[in-house]
């Protein structure tokens, strides 16, 4: 349904108009511009790069379009975290859980972690429903501060590799 590919600096458009809308409600809360979608592809080439590596971004692609970010983060030796992004026309067709289910596949066998963890705003329950969907559990919930000085409970999810 999706395939995954690594990022190129002219996916910078298409990032711009993944970055916008009901997308970025609950997360950066800001809209991408082309210059940042640029330094944002550079950053991700710069970490696909060093050795070890710690960071693994994908563009998304349903029919050829790039319609979504997925990244993968090694936070220890054996513990990884996900997160993504999809451009909000593409919601709704269970993209995001099968680009989720090829990076868990990824992280679990290629890069040799034995856990990953993702969280979500609350107010964002169709990313939760993709981790269950993906096979995390809920395992709690982890106090951000977000601007203004409110503190959010972030929804908490891991998946053990079996
Ligand atoms: C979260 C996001 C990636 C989902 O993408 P998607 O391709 O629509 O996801 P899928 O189609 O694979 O699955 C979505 C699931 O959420 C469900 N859902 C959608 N809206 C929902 C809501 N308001 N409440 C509960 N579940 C909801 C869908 O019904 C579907 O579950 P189902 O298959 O059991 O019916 C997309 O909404 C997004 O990019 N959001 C902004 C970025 C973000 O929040 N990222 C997560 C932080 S890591």
């Amino acid at each position: 349904m999706v395939t995954l590919r690594s990022l190129a600096l002219d996916d910078a458009p298409a990032l711009t108009r993944i970055y916008s809308g009901a997308s970025i409600r609950h997360t950066t809360g800001k809209p991408l511009t082309l210059d940042q979608a640029h330094e944002k592809i550079r950053a991700s080439l710069a970490r696909a790069a060093e050795t070890p590596r710690a960071q693994w971004s994908w563009g998304v692609l349903a029919a050829d379009e790039m319609i979504g970010l997925i990244s993968l983060r090694r936070r220890t030796p054996s513990m990884g975290t996900i997160s993504y992004i999809l451009r909000e026309d593409s919601w709704g067709n269970g993209y995001a859980t099968h680009a989720a289910d090829q990076v868990v596949t990824v992280a679990f066998t290629t890069v040799g972690l034995n856990r990953l963890e993702a969280m979500h705003h609350p107010d964002n329950p169709a990313s939760g429903r993709v981790l269950i969907k993906a096979g995390f559990t809920h395992i709690g919930t982890s106090d951000r501060q977000v601007e203004g000085g409110t503190t959010v409970p972030y929804q908490v999810y891991a998946l053990q590799n079996s």
